[in-house]
């Protein structure tokens, strides 16, 4: 094998490609703790990537697709499929800046605990030393990143996941640039001969964050976004931590480009939880005749203000990991045809007996035998899923045929509309639009969701999910509301319009209303023709839904009284809604900004709840 006959040296300053001074002795000291067999320093070349490859499919790791090109299948261990939000950590140097959302550690304990939990954890294995940039290396403020970590599987997701080649290094080494340390150890050290499992992982893991350190510690798991370290952990909390410094946003949002039939395009973004729609909306077919939809990014938006008062958003990111389940042809089409373009990793979907990948709403038809996430036989009267709720595949954002051409702009496209969502059975309607910047606050600060598989716990309760950052806002929560409150306050600011929606509202007989997924294009246009002053609205207590005739519904078989029950504001149900608000608030406690119990209460006011 490649990789054996250029074993690099066991000196891990020996062969460095850098002189960056920070950089040398962070990579030196974690060597010296940790003790692996050998480094090895990522650059992101072909070879590379094939050696680590064929390396994995040896140890049987990966399995290769037959059917898929430069594709694998990789199944993890069966308790560590999720992000484990129970053992995320704001290591804050003072608890108050962690908030009540999140858990918290003294920085020097957490450090004490995790030195030891890292202390030769290595041993038998390689450490890869991974430069990226999330975001354009030719940004403003390029937006440096390095993970250690003893995971080909995590090298492998992170050339997909980030911007990792020869130049970034080149760069951070050249402008001595600072760059966020993120550290990551499966925590499963082998002995001399010692066979290594297929997913080496540990019972105990940390997932921890320091974000004055601008640092990240994780061990235990090898699953996405406990193990990516650029994504979640740098992008969503690390970098939340940087905006709140920084006076910018770093948010859970896909970006869109919408085209109407007059050739105008806007940028939207859209906030919902995990596994309510993001990567699905990102990547859009429209059903509407004329209107084009083109993604920029289906995860993570930074936003900074730019010269003329707007939001400049960027993707930091440079793959998906997208829910594997209920995405097919009649769903994402974009989505199949990005992953058959090739060079995919899956994690915890099934096998077909061909050497192709399957999982649930993949197709209309059930293959009758499988090889299920657990390595099993399967077939559809097995009584279980074939993959896991939360399996994934991990793809090129350049496969997407829709990809947007701006998506690569180096500082990022102008948003005119946010949108907040998560799933809910009842009370909110298909959409809303707030009535200016601080009721859109208000909205997003208390948007609620349904839990899904996405994160370890129960499944399907509602959970208040603000600005759908709950597991991700890297510091205290009132704190966050007070930032994004006073973004609206900033001189020459050009605000985007906010809008609420809610695709998963149910009949009596438990059905979704609204059909979804491309049909999802009536609301969009709807948002854009309001920007333009082109749709009706009327004013209700929560805020505008789409006025009688105003959102399109032509050619769709929906009746007058779906349309109503899918945009109903009920005041029964607002008045529950609002004592749970209350006691959310009342969790977030004294940094709770006071516009936003005044718009609780200007709510309960227009309710007539009063
Ligand atoms: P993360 O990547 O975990 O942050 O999640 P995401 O927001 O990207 O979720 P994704 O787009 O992968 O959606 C996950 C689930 O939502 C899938 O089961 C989809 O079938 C379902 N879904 C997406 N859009 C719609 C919709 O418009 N209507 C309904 N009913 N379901 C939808
Ligand atoms: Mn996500
Ligand atoms: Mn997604």
């Amino acid at each position: 094998m490649t990789l054996l006959e250029n074993r690099p040296s066991t000196d891990a300053l020996a062969d460095a490609p850098t002189s960056h001074p920070g950089l040398l002795s962070w990579v030196r000291d974690v060597a010296r703790l940790t003790s692996p067999d050998r480094v090895q320093w990522v650059s992101g070349s072909t070879a590379e990537k094939k050696a680590l490859e064929d390396e994995l499919v040896e140890a049987g790791t990966l399995v290769r697709l037959t059917k898929q090109k430069d594709s694998f299948y990789c199944a993890s261990d069966p308790e560590d499929v999720a992000r484990v939000e129970g053992r995320t950590f704001i290591c804050s140097r003072n608890e108050r800046d962690a908030g009540p959302t999140n858990n918290w550690a003294a920085p020097d304990e957490m450090k004490a605990t995790m030195t030891e939990l890292y202390r030769d954890c290595m041993r038998g294995r390689t450490m890869f030393v991974i430069p990226f940039v999330m975001g354009h290396l030719d940004a403003d403020q390029p937006m440096y990143g390095v993970e250690i970590t003893d995971s080909p599987y995590v090298v492998l997701s992170m050339l997909i996941m980030a911007r990792v080649n020869s130049d970034v290094l080149a760069k951070m080494s050249r402008t001595n640039a600072d760059f966020v340390k993120c550290l990551h150890s499966v925590g499963a050290p082998l002995e001399p001969g010692e066979q290594d499992v297929v997913w080496p992982c540990n019972p105990t893991k940390y997932i921890s964050h320091f974000p004055e350190d601008r640092t990240v510690w994780s061990f235990g798991s090898g699953y996405g976004g406990n193990a990516l370290l650029g994504k979640k952990c740098y992008a969503l909390r690390i970098a939340s931590a940087i905006a709140h410094d920084e006076g910018w946003l770093a948010e859970h949002m896909l970006i869109l480009k919408l085209t109407n039939p007059e050739g105008e395009s806007k940028f939207i973004a859209a906030a919902f939880p995990s596994a309510c729609g993001k990567t699905n909306l990102a990547m859009i077919e429209p059903t509407i005749p004329g209107w084009k939809a083109e993604m920029l990014g289906d995860d993570i938006a930074w936003m900074r203000f730019g010269d003329d008062g707007q939001l400049y958003a960027v993707n930091p990111e440079f793959g998906m990991f997208g829910v594997a389940p209920g995405t097919g042809w009649s769903t994402n089409p974009n989505a199949m045809r990005a992953i058959e373009a090739g060079g995919n990793i899956f994690t915890n979907v099934a096998l077909t007996d061909d050497g192709d990948v399957w999982w649930e709403g993949m197709t209309d038809e059930t293959p009758e035998h499988l090889t299920d996430w657990r390595g099993n036989d399967w077939t559809p009267d097995s009584g279980r899923p074939a993959a896991h709720p939360n399996s994934r595949f991990c793809t090129p954002i350049e496969n997407v045929p829709v990809v947007a051409p701006e998506w690569d702009n180096p500082n990022g496209v102008p948003i005119s509309a946010i949108m907040f969502g998560g799933r809910r059975k009842t009370t909110m309607p298909l959409v809303t639009e707030t009535l200016d910047w601080a009721h859109g606050v208000f909205m997003g600060a208390t948007l609620s969701s349904e839990t899904t598989a996405a994160a370890t716990g129960q499944v399907g309760v509602v959970r208040r999910d603000p600005m759908a950052m709950l597991p991700f806002i890297g510091y205290d929560a009132g704190d966050y509301f007070a930032h994004w409150l006073a973004l609206g306050e900033r001189d020459g600011a050009v605000l985007p319009k906010i809008y609420y929606v809610n695709w998963f509202r149910r009949d009596e007989n438990n059905k979704f209303i609204w059909p979804g997924f491309g049909e999802n294009s009536r609301v969009l246009k709807w948002i854009v023709d309001r920007i333009d002053g082109k749709a009706d609205a009327v004013e209700t207590a929560i805020g505008r839904i789409p006025a009688p005739g105003s959102l399109d519904v032509a050619g769709l078989d929906f009746s007058d009284d779906e349309l109503a029950k899918c945009l109903a504001v009920d005041p029964a149900e607002w008045d529950a809604e609002l004592d749970d608000i209350a006691d959310w608030f009342a969790r977030i406690g004294d940094t709770l900004p006071s516009e936003l119990a005044d718009q609780r209460d200007a709510l309960r006011g227009r309710l007539g709840l009063e």
